[in-house]
C-alpha cells in the first residue's frame, strides 16, 4: 500500500482535481471502448501470443516469413491473427481462403496500410505512387491511366512485342559473348528486362554498359534488399525511431538517390516535351498533369510521376528477371525437360525464325514449363500487404476495418490439397492427358482482385519471348566440376535463387 501511495501522492501534488477527473473519464471511456470492441471481435481469428511492444514478431523469421506463416497456419488454422508491435494483422493461407478474400471480398481488402517509413520520402496522400497508394480515387485514377498508357505504348500490342523481341536478341547476344564459359546470368537478364520498362517509361533502351543504367539497376536492387527484414517492420511500427541517428538512416538514402536520378530524366523530358507527340509514359503523365491543373483532388503531380515511375521500374524488373533465373535453373536441374522444350521449339518455330507471342498457343509444353517455373519459383511469396477497407468477414472470421491483411500466396502455389506434386517441378500440373495446356485456378503468382499485378500482361509476354528465344539458341549446362545449384531461395521482397553459374552452349 505504501509503495502504491507514493505515485498517487506525487500525482495529486502535480495535478488539480479537474485534471484527475479528466484522466479518470478518459481511462473509463477507453476501457469501455476496448470492452465493446473485444465484444464485437469475438469472431476475430486466433493467433500466437503477443508480448508488449514487439507483439508476436518473435514468432516470425522475417528472412522467410511465408515459411513461418505456413507453420503457424498448421497450429492456428488458415486464417490467423498476428501483431507487429501494436499493429493488427490477419494472415490468409491456402487456395480456398485466399480465393474467397481476393476475389469475393476484393474491395473489402483493397486498401494498403500506411507505411510511415516511406512517408519520410513524401510517399503519401495524392503522391503515393501506385504500389503503396491507399484505395480510393487517387489510386483508381492512376491505375486506369497507367494501364491504358502501358497499352497505348504497346502493352498487348505489336509495337511492344517487337521491342521485347528486339531486346531478346540483345540478351541472346550477351549470352553468346560468354562463349560457353561459366557465368552468372543474373545481371545480363536484369539488363534486358529493365530495358523493356525503360523503353516504355523513358522512351528508349540503354546499352548494357551504360553507367547511369547500371547505377540505377544497382540502386533498385539495393533498395529491395533494404526493404526486407525486421528493421523496416520496426521503423514502420515505431516511425519516431527515424528521428534518431543510427545505421537505419541508410534505408532511405538509396530511394532518395533513385528519385534524384529519375528527376533528372523527368527534367530532360520536360525540356523537349511536345503535347502532340507523346513518346513514352513520362510524356503521357506530364500531359495528364497539364490536363488536370486546377483539380484539387488530382493525383497527377510531379512528385507522383517520380514515385509511379519508380514503382514501374522496381515492380517490373526484379520480378520478371527473377522468374527467368528460376526457369533457367530448373532447365539446368532437369535436362530431360530442357530437351522436350528444345524439341517443341524445333517443331513449331525452327532454329531461324524469331519466336513471337502467337507461337504460345502452339507450344503447350513450353508454356507449361514457364507456368511451373512461376509456381515453383514462388517469387512474391507473401504478396504485398493489403488492408481492410471496411469491416468484413472472411469464411466466418471478423476482420475489422484497418486490419493489415497478408495473403500468403506461397501457400496457394504450394497448396498440398490442390496440386498433385506441390513441392516438385512438374510441368504436367499445366497439361491435360492429351498434352494440351490447362489453366489452373490456384495459379496466383500475380495475386488477384482489385490490386492484382498491374504488369501481368507485360510480364507474361516477356517471360514467353525471353525464355523461348534463349532456349531456341542455347543448351544450358551446369559448368564442369561445379556442384549442383541449390533450390532453397533467398528472400528480399522477391524470393530468388542463390547466385549460380551457367554454361550457355550454342545449339
Ligand atoms: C513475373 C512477374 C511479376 C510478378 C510475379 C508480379 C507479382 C505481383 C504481385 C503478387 C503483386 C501484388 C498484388 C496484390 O497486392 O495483391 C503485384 C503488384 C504490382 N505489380 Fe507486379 N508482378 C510481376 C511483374 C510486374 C511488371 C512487369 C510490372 C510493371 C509494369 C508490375 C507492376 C506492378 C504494380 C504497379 C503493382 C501494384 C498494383 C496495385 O497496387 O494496384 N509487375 N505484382
Amino acid at each position: 500500500m505504501e509503495l502504491l501511495s507514493v505515485p498517487w501522492s506525487l500525482l495529486s501534488s502535480c495535478c488539480n482535481n479537474v485534471t484527475l477527473l479528466g484522466i479518470f473519464l478518459t481511462a473509463f471511456v477507453l476501457l469501455f471502448d476496448f470492452m465493446k470492441r473485444r465484444k464485437t471481435w469475438t469472431r476475430y481469428p486466433p493467433g500466437p501470443s503477443s508480448i508488449p511492444f514487439l507483439g508476436s514478431m518473435l514468432h516470425v523469421d522475417f528472412q522467410q516469413p511465408h515459411v513461418s506463416f505456413t507453420q503457424l497456419s498448421k497450429k492456428f488454422g488458415n486464417i490467423f491473427s498476428f501483431q507487429i508491435c501494436w499493429r493488427n494483422l490477419v494472415v490468409l493461407n491456402g487456395f480456398e481462403v485466399i480465393k474467397e478474400a481476393l476475389i469475393n471480398k476484393s474491395e473489402d481488402i483493397a486498401d494498403r496500410p500506411r507505411l510511415p517509413l516511406y512517408e519520410h520520402l513524401g510517399i503519401c496522400g495524392k503522391s503515393a505512387g501506385m504500389i503503396l497508394a491507399r484505395y480510393g480515387r487517387a489510386w483508381k485514377d492512376l491505375r486506369k491511366f497507367s494501364l491504358s498508357t502501358l497499352r497505348n505504348f504497346g502493352m498487348g500490342k505489336k509495337s511492344l512485342e517487337e521491342r521485347i523481341i528486339e531486346e531478346a536478341g540483345f540478351l541472346s547476344s550477351a549470352f553468346e559473348s560468354e562463349e560457353s564459359r561459366p557465368f552468372d546470368p543474373h545481371f545480363i537478364i536484369n539488363n534486358a528486362v529493365s530495358n523493356v520498362i525503360c523503353s516504355i517509361t523513358f522512351g528508349d533502351r540503354f546499352e548494357y554498359t551504360d553507367e547511369k543504367f547500371q547505377k540505377l539497376l544497382h540502386l533498385f536492387e539495393e533498395s529491395m534488399k533494404l526493404a526486407t527484414g525486421f528493421l523496416p517492420q520496426m521503423l514502420n511500427a515505431v516511425p519516431s525511431m527515424m528521428y534518431l541517428p543510427g545505421p537505419h538512416q541508410k534505408i532511405l538514402q538509396i530511394p532518395k538517390q533513385i528519385i534524384r536520378i529519375l528527376k533528372e530524366i523527368v527534367d530532360e523530358h520536360k525540356k523537349i516535351w511536345d503535347p502532340a507527340n507523346k513518346k513514352d509514359f513520362i510524356d503521357a503523365f506530364l500531359g495528364e498533369i497539364e490536363k488536370t491543373k486546377g483539380d484539387q483532388e488530382t493525383t497527377f503531380n510531379e512528385l507522383n510521376l517520380l514515385f509511379t515511375t519508380s514503382d514501374l521500374f522496381s515492380a517490373g524488373t526484379e520480378t520478371t528477371s527473377t522468374t527467368l533465373r528460376w526457369a533457367l535453373l530448373f532447365m539446368l536441374l532437369h535436362p530431360d525437360i530442357q530437351s522436350k522444350v528444345h524439341e517443341e521449339i524445333d517443331q513449331m518455330i525452327g532454329r531461324e525464325r524469331k519466336p513471337v507471342l502467337g507461337d504460345q498457343v502452339n507450344m503447350p509444353f513450353t508454356n507449361a514449363v514457364i507456368h511451373e517455373s512461376q509456381r515453383c519459383g514462388d517469387i512474391v511469396p507473401i504478396g504485398l500487404p493489403h488492408m481492410a477497407y471496411r469491416d468484413t468477414e472472411i469464411l466466418g472470421f471478423f476482420i475489422p476495418k484497418g486490419t493489415v491483411v497478408v495473403t500468403n500466396l506461397s501457400s496457394v502455389l504450394k497448396d498440398e490439397t490442390y496440386w498433385e506434386k506441390p513441392h516438385q517441378f512438374y510441368p504436367e500440373h499445366f497439361l491435360n492427358a492429351e498434352g494440351q495446356f490447362v489453366k489452373r485456378e490456384a495459379f496466383l503468382p500475380f495475386s488477384a482482385g482489385r490490386r492484382v499485378c498491374l504488369g501481368e500482361q507485360l510480364a507474361r509476354m516477356e517471360l514467353f519471348i525471353f525464355f523461348t528465344t534463349l532456349m531456341q539458341r542455347f543448351t544450358f549446362l551446369i559448368p564442369e566440376n561445379q556442384p549442383k545449384p541449390q533450390l532453397d531461395p533467398c528472400f528480399a521482397v522477391t524470393s530468388s535463387p542463390h547466385p549460380y553459374q551457367i554454361c550457355a552452349k550454342l545449339r
